[in-house]
């Protein structure tokens, strides 16, 4: 077993044990991957101060996200198809953060249902949803989340339309794969993966097949994803669906100052600065590099998350120091599902952990709740001037 040191190490991993049609469904950006590559890069132009002389006994990087303990300020994003690159990859990610006493997205479109999540965790996870025409299945996935005791939905704003990548377009994605021969040829290679997928019944996507009207196989999905969301959302959807759900909600997506009041106007315990790791516009803005000004416009009318490029304990602290209150990680945790299942994802959290705690003792604090952006060097053109 190699040492893991860093998120780079099982990203390694993920991609050896993975088949590359979900791999690659990870580690993609759309079209060019300018703003997936420079989610990550950007974060690489902030710079710390060390301090010294500091006293560093008692650290701590426990803090609250939407009013709820957290051992650090870092959840885990929803993602689609976790089941796929490991199988129950969901329940393991789950009980992975519940252990580790960080939130739990589930994904809509996960392989592992919201009654599966459940069954196998003993404390309330969150749910992402997208902004659907379907009022009935809106509100049975509604129903079905307060069933399962989920404490928050993350609504998402930046997938009305789908962002195209190219790899998956290539490698035909399907969930489960079909047997075609460039995948068996490269299932052959992945025995583990393929047994342990076997011996499990998850394989479809579990909130969908089964529930929504018309879905009652896999083959009739694709028919109704293209038909499902709703293309003509605006602001007053947004309420409605705040609404009908009632309790905490999420906004994701928020890449502008603009669309950054308007989240606030509407009453949402927090909004998330994100460009969905770079899958949806390509060629717009690091998530990082507009987290300042959305922070200063928003930040003390609704508390602000953040996400996209993260890959250490150092770039959540850069988040947190530029005034985030929670961040979240995608392919940070996936990387280490995929490469070692529930103890992979337990890896990518000590990690970052240690990295994020190390850190702030290095930068002179013991609080993450103290952090500010005096620990940070950032170049004065970072946000940018961008008429
Ligand atoms: C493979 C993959 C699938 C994703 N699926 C969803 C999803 O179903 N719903 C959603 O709101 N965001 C989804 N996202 C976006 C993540 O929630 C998050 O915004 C993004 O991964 C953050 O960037 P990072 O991967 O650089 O940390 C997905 C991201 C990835 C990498």
């Amino acid at each position: 077993m190699p040492v893991i040191t860093t998120i780079a190490d099982l990203k390694r991993l993920h991609k050896r044990r993975t088949p590359k049609m979900f791999y690659d469904y990870c580690e993609s950006g759309s079209w060019s991957e300018q703003t997936f590559r420079e989610n990550t890069s950007d974060f690489d132009k902030i710079r710390f101060r060390q301090r010294i002389a500091v006293d560093m006994t008692n650290r701590t990087t426990a803090s609250q996200m939407i009013g709820q303990d957290v051992a650090m300020p870092v959840a885990l994003a929803p993602v689609g198809l976790t089941g796929m690159q490991c199988a129950d990859g969901e329940i393991k990610a789950a009980k992975a953060a519940e252990k580790f006493g960080v939130p739990f997205t589930l994904s809509t479109m996960s392989i592992c249902s919201i009654e599966d999540v459940a069954e196998n965790t003993t404390k309330p996870f969150w749910f992402q949803v997208y902004t659907l025409k379907d009022d009935d299945f809106m509100q049975r996935l509604f129903d079905r989340a307060k069933a399962a005791k989920c404490s928050a939905i993350v609504i998402t704003l930046d997938l009305q339309i789908l962002g195209q990548r190219h790899k998956d377009l290539k490698n035909g994605l399907t969930a489960p794969p079909k047997f075609t021969i460039p995948t068996m040829l490269n299932l052959a290679t992945k025995w583990t993966w393929g047994l342990q997928m076997l011996q499990t019944k998850r394989r479809f996507f579990g909130n969908i097949v089964g529930h929504a009207k018309e879905v009652s196989d896999p083959s009739s999905l694709a028919s109704w994803s293209a038909e499902a969301f709703d293309h003509s959302l605006n602001w007053d959807r947004v309420a409605q669906l705040m609404k009908m759900w009632g309790g905490p909600v999420i906004l994701k997506g928020i890449l502008d100052v603009d669309d950054a009041k308007k989240a606030a106007e509407l009453g949402a315990d927090a909004i998330i600065v994100s460009n969905h790791g770079g899958r949806q516009l390509d060629g717009a803005l690091s998530s990082i590099r507009m987290l300042e000004q959305i922070v200063d416009a928003v930040g003390d009318l609704v508390e602000v998350h953040f996400d996209s490029g993260i890959r250490s304990g150092q770039d959540v602290l850069k988040a947190l120091a530029l005034g985030a209150k929670g961040t979240y990680i995608g392919r940070a945790f996936v990387n280490g599902l995929g490469a070692m299942g529930e103890a992979g994802v337990t890896k990518a959290l000590d990690v970052i952990h240690s990295e994020l705690d190390l850190t702030m003792a290095f930068c002179g604090h013991r609080d993450i709740k103290s952090v500010d952006k005096n620990i940070l060097l950032v170049p004065e053109d970072f946000s940018g001037r961008w008429a």
